[in-house]
Formats: C-alpha cells, structure tokens, sequence
C-alpha cells in the first residue's frame, strides 16, 4: 500500500483543495474555518484520509459504487494493459473489451440483447428517455412521447435526468424543467396511511394505471422505476407491485424502463434488482457497480424488439438511433467491469451479499428492539436504510440533523454511513448502508455498534 502523503505535501494539498475544487453535493462556507476529508488511499472495505486515519467505509465510496471494494489490483491492471494497448475509439466502432463485456452482460439478462455504453447513470437513463422520444416520433408522430416517474425515485443529475426524479430538494431552483415528464405516486407502505393493507402494492400500482388514463394511454411512451428506491430512502416495492405494473405496462404498450444504476451487479443478491421480483424490463439502465468506479462506465440495455424499431435501410437517413456518448468509447471501462464481473463471480459475492444482507438486516432489528428512534429498517441484500422517527405511533420524521448528528457520530468512530440528504423536505431522516459486497460479520458488527452509538448520543 501506498503510505498517505504527509507533513509539507498535505498542507499544500489541503490549501490547493480550499483555493480550486468545488466539491460535489457540498455548501463550501464551512470550509474557511476548517479542512475538507481527503482520501488518498483504500483497501477492501477500508479508506484511509489524508492525515492517515482510516475508516470503515459503509457506503461503499459514499454513492455505493465500489461493490468489489478498494485496492482490486487485477482490475488496476486490466485497465492499465487495455489502455495501453487501445484506449479510445468512438463507439461507432467496436472494442475488444466492449464486445466481450456484452456478452458477458447479456448472458446475465435474460430477455435483453443490446448494450449501448455510455459514462454516467444519468446519461445511460437519458438514452432510454430519447430511445422511447425517437421510437414515438417513429411510429406514430410523437404521441406516445411522455414518460411516466415515481415520486421518491432518483434518475440522475441533468436537467432532463432532474425532469423524471421525484424528489422535491433535489429539482428546486433548477427548473423549468423539460416537458413530456410525468409523477406516479410512491410505493412506501411505512408512510401511506395504507401501508397495512394486504394489497397495498397492487393498489399503489394501480395508481399508475390512473395517471396513464388521466393522461391518455396513447401519449405514454414508458415508465421508468428504480427497482428499489435508493436515495429516496430504500424502498423496496411491496408484495405483487411490479407483477402489477407489469400487466399494466403490456395492457397499455408502455415500455418498461428499469434504473439499475445503484441496485445493478449483484447489490441486492442478484445481477439485478428486478430479477427478485420476476420483471420482465424493455429497458435497463445501469453505472456505478458495473466497474466499482475503477472507470466511469455506464449501459443502457435494451431488448432485441426495441433494438429492431430502429433497423431501416440506408436510404432513410433519420430511421437509427442517432446518438453519441464520446466517452462512451473508452475501452478502459469495459475492460473493468469484465474483471469486476469476474471477480463477483470468482468470490461467490451474490451468495455473500444474501448471507451478509441477512445478517445486517437481522442486526439492525435488534437495535429497532433498543432504539425507539428507529421506526423501520428496509432493504434487500447489502442494500438498507433504517428510518428515524420522533414517534413511532404518528411516525414522525425526525429532523434532518438527527440523521446528520448520527452519521457524524459514526464517523468519529471511524465508521461512514449515509442518510437521505437534501431530497426532501421533511424526510432527509433515513440512515443508508450499502457496504461492499466482500463485506464480513465483524465488518457489519462494527457499523452497526457505530450506529448503536450514535443513536444512544441523541438520547442524552
Ligand atoms: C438510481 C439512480 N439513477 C441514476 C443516478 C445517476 O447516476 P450518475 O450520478 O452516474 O449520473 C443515480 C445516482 O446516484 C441513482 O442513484
């Protein structure tokens, strides 16, 4: 390993850091008076700051991206030797690694047969949305162009990206957004007044249906869906919702676009997150697992019918997807994610994310038994979120600085945990843990005393 930069070297960093970088997600006024985190090195599970302090990152690089964990040298270098050889050519041509990345991917998906490479989850969800606006004005003059998004669900950072999320903080002040975009409602039992009802994911897909009468069936190209809600606060659906939505979707030719950008490479347990729920998608976009963040790489798969709309002869000059996404052509990405890939296979990592999402599940109850604060801990394999609330019987968010006071416990204790932040008004109150896939008992045992302890330092 690399020992951190020390002494001289840090200061100047720090300083150059203060002077230049505008940092993602961040107010910068608190700032003058102190230092931002600088991370220079990891392994495994565990990141190491500047001034040599190492963590345990439960978040998995803070955006739950680095599913195979830190320090993977063997995609280091698969990357390295891909470079080397071939590093970029517009993806109008092939790639040896594209090639072979597909297949792979593929293989895992049954139904779908096409990969379009992009570099950013907002991205590849961006060529779904224009794949249904061109396959609209294709058939049948653009009618069939709006597309539907579920209130809570995130679908990227763009304008267009911010038109389909269905999280108020996140969209203000960034409007007017693009037209065409339209909100179902969520599917959150804990904070729906008909959250016990049995059949409460059958109705609430059925709200679906009404949004698509409202608006006229023949104006709604596809809706798009988080198989489950991540930064929204880690909402699995309920029981037969997608079964719903999906007879929904057929009943109405609407296209069935599923965002695998957090829960996609095996987060849930499975390759994918719908696959728990027997979906059968059109389109499936995914980013930040396909290469652990050793390359920014990002897909949009879609089905052979799909594909096939857009085959024409030569001679019609407007009848192909005409779409470019210039570092969609980096051949270092696919050449990561074929060793990411390789190395959730090789490790059995699906199987570890079952027995270890079973584990931290079962732990995160036990501090529900001790914790009154927690009024629902929910989520599927290495992927949950335990809500905070003021009172268990009116469930009641609490403020969002609980959630913040508990995460910045945890990370006095070494241990980094996230929250839903900055997405809504009133319920920035879920803690998110999304560890790496490697991740061991002890490893959860730590987050979870972390948390323990925080949650106890709010009582006194
Ligand atoms: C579900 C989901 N979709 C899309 C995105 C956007 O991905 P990116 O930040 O790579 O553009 C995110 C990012 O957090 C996400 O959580």
């Amino acid at each position: 390993m690399n020992k951190p930069v020390t002494g001289l070297e840090n200061a100047k960093i720090i300083s150059e850091d203060k002077a230049h970088v505008w940092h993602h997600l961040s107010q910068h006024k608190p700032l003058e008076s102190s230092d931002p985190m600088v991370i220079v090195e990891g392994k495994g599970l565990r990141v190491t700051d500047i001034n040599g302090r190492q963590y345990l990152d439960a978040v998995s690089g803070g955006v739950w991206t680095v599913n195979v964990g830190y320090g993977r040298e063997s995609i280091a270098d698969a990357v390295r030797d891909q470079l080397a050889k071939m590093c970029y050519f517009a993806n109008s041509a092939g790639s040896i690694p594209g090639a072979l990345f597909a297949e792979k991917l593929i293989d895992k998906m049954p139904g779908l047969s096409r990969v379009y490479y992009s570099n950013s989850g907002s991205e590849a969800n961006e060529k779904g949305y224009k794949l249904v606006r061109q396959l609209a004005a294709m058939k049948n003059n653009g009618e069939k162009h709006k597309i539907l998004y579920r209130d809570r669900d995130y679908h990227g950072t763009t304008i267009t990206a911010l038109s389909s999320t269905g999280q108020l903080q996140r969209k203000d002040q960034y409007g007017p957004f693009t037209p065409g975009f339209v909100e179902v409602p969520h599917c959150l039992a804990y904070h729906s007044p008909n959250g016990d009802d049995p059949d409460f994911g059958v109705k609430s897909a059925r709200e679906i249906e009404k949004v698509i009468l409202r608006e006229g069936p023949d104006t709604v190209g596809s809706i798009v869906l988080e198989p489950i809600t991540a930064g929204g606060g880690v909402i699995p659906p309920p029981e037969g919702y997608f079964d719903t939505v999906q007879e929904i979707c057929k009943q109405y030719g609407v296209l069935l676009h599923i965002d695998e950008v957090v829960c996609g490479m095996g987060r849930t347990g499975k390759w994918f997150g719908y696959q728990h729920y027997g979906v059968r998608p059109d389109i499936v976009t995914m980013a930040k697992g396909v290469a652990s963040g050793y390359a920014a790489i990002s897909v949009t798969a879609t089905t052979e019918d799909l594909f096939s709309e857009f085959l024409a002869e030569p001679s019609d000059k407007m009848h192909y997807f005409r779409d470019i996404s210039t570092f969609g052509g980096c051949a270092g990405g696919p050449a990561a994610a074929l060793e990411n890939m390789r190395i959730i296979e090789n490790e059995n990592l699906l199987d570890n994310v079952v027995r270890m999402g079973d584990y931290l599940m079962d732990r995160l109850r036990e501090l529900k038994d001790k914790h009154a604060m927690i009024g629902d801990v929910r989520g599927k394999g290495l992927f949950v979120g335990a809500e905070l609330v003021k009172d268990r019987q009116t469930r009641e968010p609490v403020d969002e600085s609980v959630a913040a006071s508990v995460a910045a416990h945890c990370l006095q204790q070494g241990v980094m945990i996230g929250r839903t932040n900055r997405s809504f008004v009133e319920y920035n109150n879920t803690l998110c843990l999304s560890p790496a896939l490697i991740c061991t008992k002890d490893d959860i045992d730590e987050i979870v005393a972390a948390i323990d302890n925080g949650l106890a330092a709010q009582a006194g």
